[in-house]
């Protein structure tokens, strides 16, 4: 039997770094919400479901703005997320019914495309966990707290780690599930993806899938110009 596919996409944040009254998902990109775009990019792709977790105040505009106004049929659920992205994405998890593989995804990050779902689906397929990067192209440096260069990775084996991130349902479920009963110990260890949550609390191998340079993530008013150049690009 055919294997079924859920995407949760994250929507729940405040956007500070961005520091603009909408919150970031929402701000128009080509007269369009940035999270109209990311959650196109599953509407047009053979993933099964989407289920999208928003603030608690946001639930009605999503949906009657978003989902039902550009018919993203796709979209079976909308949940309120928590206060932190790991809270949201267990809100996504505990929604979700039924299904063999989920792919999370920030609802800030628009252009997503359907190489990078292929590649996703195919390497989840295989490795039951993986997430999307890209080679870095600045090199990184650890720092010492007291802000002196410490030590130097080599730039080869260093990834910046994008979205998608997918697993099977039961290993993201339970990795989730122990984190969260815990959650007081590990709040303040800057849990920023799902593959730290695998790696915390599982010894099962995330597998590093090759994204692209123009899936950003909308963090701050920089990203929002180059991501005005790129929709632009899209509309040719
Ligand atoms: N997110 C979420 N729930 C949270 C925090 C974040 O659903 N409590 C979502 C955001 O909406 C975003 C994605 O997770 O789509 C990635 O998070 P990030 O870029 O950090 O967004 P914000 O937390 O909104 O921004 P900031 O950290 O600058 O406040
Ligand atoms: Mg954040």
């Amino acid at each position: 039997m055919d294997k079924k596919y859920t995407a949760i996409v994250l929507a729940a944040g405040k956007g500070t770094r961005m520091g603009s009254k909408t919150h970031k998902q929402y701000l128009l990109l080509n007269d369009k919400p940035v999270l109209y775009y990311s959650l196109k990019a599953f509407q047009d792709s053979d993933i099964d479901e989407i289920i999208l977790v928003t603030g608690k105040d946001e639930v009605s505009y999503c949906q009657k703005e978003i989902v039902d106004k550009y018919r993203l049929t796709k979209v079976v659920k909308t949940v309120e997320g928590g206060a932190e992205r790991y809270d949201s994405v267990f809100c996504g998890l505990q929604a979700v019914e039924n299904t063999d593989y989920v792919l999370i995804h920030d609802g800030a990050r628009p252009f997503l495309d359907g190489q990078i779902l292929e590649r996703c689906k195919k390497a989840v397929q295989k490795d039951g966990a993986c997430v999307v990067g890209m080679p870095t192209k600045d090199t990184i440096k650890i720092a010492d707290e007291k802000g002196y260069a410490a030590d130097t990775p080599r730039r080869d084996l260093v990834w910046n780690i994008q979205t998608p991130q997918c697993f099977t349902y039961p290993l993201i479920y339970n990795a989730y599930k122990e984190m969260m009963s815990k959650r007081a110990e590990y709040q303040n260890q800057n849990i920023t993806d799902d593959a730290m949550v695998v790696e915390y609390f599982s010894k099962h191998p995330v597998k590093l899938v090759e994204g692209s340079y123009r899936n950003i993530k909308i963090t701050t008013p920089e990203d929002l110009q180059i991501a005005q150049l790129f929709v632009e690009e899209l509309k040719k």
